[in-house]
């Protein structure tokens, strides 16, 4: 209902802040838009060759997922803070101030499901981690991560988030269909790879 309405929009308002596209203009890179594969995540950031710069906007980008998400909880529960979680990766992925285009939402979730229930925030991270470090792909690494939170959710007998979190991963996934194509051809560059 309306009571729905202030965890959407506080959701949105902070997860449509463009921070990789912020630090990369202000730090002289130019628009971070026209290097790579054109996202505006972390990911992308680093292949300026500025480490720095990416890890601020991994950084930044989760803290506006998680701050909304755990504000909201903390006040109204459950369902208002899976309503406030989907809206911020809404706004990280369809920012308004982009004309609607804006980044695949991996950086943005994990801070979410750190605002959900720190497990769930754990079990992303490390599901993460764990399949970076194997197999150094980022995006597979996030779409497994993605699916790695609804599934902790339930596991942890906090189903009240599971449908957001469903919700979520379909976004995300789908908008890693350009990445999906690019795993399947081979032509996928690794984390920390020239190309
Ligand atoms: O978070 C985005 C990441 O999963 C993929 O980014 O730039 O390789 O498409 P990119």
């Amino acid at each position: 209902g309306l009571g729905l309405l202030i965890p959407a929009l506080l959701g949105y308002a902070l997860g449509s802040i463009p921070f990789g596209l912020i630090l990369t203009k202000v730090a002289g890179m130019g628009d971070v838009r026209n290097i790579g594969s054109g996202n505006i995540g972390a990911t992308n950031v680093l292949r300026t060759g500025k480490k720095g710069l990416a890890a601020a906007t991994l950084l930044l980008d989760l803290v506006k997922g998680f701050v909304p998400v755990w504000l909201v909880g903390h006040y109204w529960g459950g369902t208002a803070a899976g309503t406030a979680a989907l809206a911020a990766v809404i706004g990280h992925c369809f920012p308004v101030w982009l004309k609607f285009k804006g980044g695949k939402g991996v950086a943005t979730n994990a801070g979410v499901c750190f605002g959900l229930a720190w497990p769930i925030g754990a079990a992303y991270a490390v599901t993460w981690l764990l399949i970076l470090a194997l197999f150094r792909f980022s995006s597979l690494a996030g779409m497994t991560a993605v699916v790695a939170a609804p599934i902790a959710a339930w596991q942890l007998d906090m189903s009240e988030y599971v449908p957001f979190l469903v919700a979520i991963a379909m976004l995300i996934i789908w908008l890693h269909r350009a990445n999906i194509s690019r795993l399947i051809g081979g032509s996928e560059p690794k984390v920390g790879s020239k190309n």
